[in-house]
């Protein structure tokens, strides 16, 4: 009861971002900025440039915080940072920053799992689902299907064997000459493709289990880019941005139905920033219908990396006895 207001710190990756969670009343306020510009150039995100941005964001974001919401330090409980994964320096930017407010506050602390930010942030909405259910984690890292029992109760049905969902999206998106975050831009350039030009494959759909291989996809794509000497034809691109975008969503679409008919589940959640894709959640909506099931998804903000996500799952945590007060070590591989 004590533990009522946390502060959220998340710099896993390329996103700078604090938020405050209170008990009762939700998200009093969240700030993030985003590096999304910085990296844009290099096409995909520099660690150490990273880093050196969270240092330099981090404690003005705290202080637009407080202003925006009229709190100080004093009113907060307890501090939740991410612990993993992530990148290495960005995650110790948030380890070493929130470690020491805790300390200087004399409040608790906890590193928390990104994914499992991830996981709870569709929780944040009105109506949120109760448990057990079972979660779509879909982001630029990680690609999973999981069976939730209860916090902290997390069975891995299924995941990625080589790139991860928003992976494919990056990648892919590269190969078209579009900028990097690739998912977005994808999206945006299939809006203009048109039905059944191009045929991609929906990997490992025709064999049992719930496991995703994105790889080939991607390969797939290279080669019907170059075979059709589209690169300079836009309505080419537009294509297979399109087709590309079918055979992604077609997949997640049918391993999350499985999921559901082998746990015997009524509940998804969908998670990560590839959450945030129109197109995945209008498939899975008419899945939801058909079959008779419930989805849930986070608000557009807290799909991709926020601090939101970050402090209700350290709220979540602490309350249920966790903390790890003078302890921030990072885990920049740290399974869920
Ligand atoms: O969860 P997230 O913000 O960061 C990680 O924890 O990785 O996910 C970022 C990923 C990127 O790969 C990005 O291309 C993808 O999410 N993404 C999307 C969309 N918005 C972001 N993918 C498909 N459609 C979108 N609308
Ligand atoms: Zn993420």
């Amino acid at each position: 009861p004590d533990l009522g207001r946390v502060l959220g710190i998340e710099t896993s990756c390329d996103e700078t971002a604090v938020a405050v969670y209170a008990a009762g009343e939700g998200i009093l306020g969240h700030v993030l900025h985003s590096q999304v510009d910085d990296h844009a150039v290099y096409g995909g995100v520099v660690p150490e440039l990273a880093s050196r941005d969270h240092v330099r964001k981090l404690p003005g974001l705290v202080a637009e915080l407080f202003a925006q919401t009229g709190l100080s330090g004093r009113d907060i409980d307890a501090v939740a940072w991410t612990r993993g994964p992530g990148l290495p320096g960005a995650l110790m930017v948030g380890a070493g920053f929130a470690r020491s407010f805790a300390w200087a506050a004399q409040v608790p602390a906890i590193g928390v799992h990104h994914m499992e930010g991830h996981l709870l942030a569709p929780l944040l909405e009105p109506n949120p689902p109760a448990m057990p259910l079972v979660a779509l984690l879909v982001s630029g890292g990680h690609t999973q299907l999981v069976q939730v029992a209860g916090l902290g109760r997390y069975h891995i049905l299924g995941e990625s064997l080589d790139d991860a969902a928003g992976e494919a999206f990056d990648k892919t998106a590269r190969l078209l000459d579009l900028p990097y975050p690739g998912g977005p831009a994808i999206a945006r350039l299939a809006a203009r493709g048109n039905p059944g030009e191009i045929d991609l494959p929906r990997p490992m759909t025709k064999r049992p289990g719930m496991d995703f291989s994105f790889s080939g996809l991607k390969t797939a794509v290279l080669h019907c880019f170059r075979e059709s000497c589209g690169g300079a034809n836009e309505q080419r691109r537009a294509d297979i941005a399109y087709a590309f975008q079918e055979a992604m969503v077609d997949t997640l679409t049918i391993k999350c139905r499985r999921a559901l008919q082998h746990t015997g589940c009524r509940r998804l959640v969908v998670a990560g920033g590839v959450g945030a894709n129109a197109r995945l959640r209008e498939r899975l909506d008419q899945l939801a219908a058909g079959d008779g099931f419930s989805v849930h998804y986070p608000s557009l903000e807290y799909c991709t990396d926020n601090a939101a996500m970050i402090a209700y799952a350290g709220y979540l945590r602490l309350n249920a006895g966790g903390g790890d007060n003078l302890d921030f070590t990072v885990r920049p591989r740290w399974p869920l």
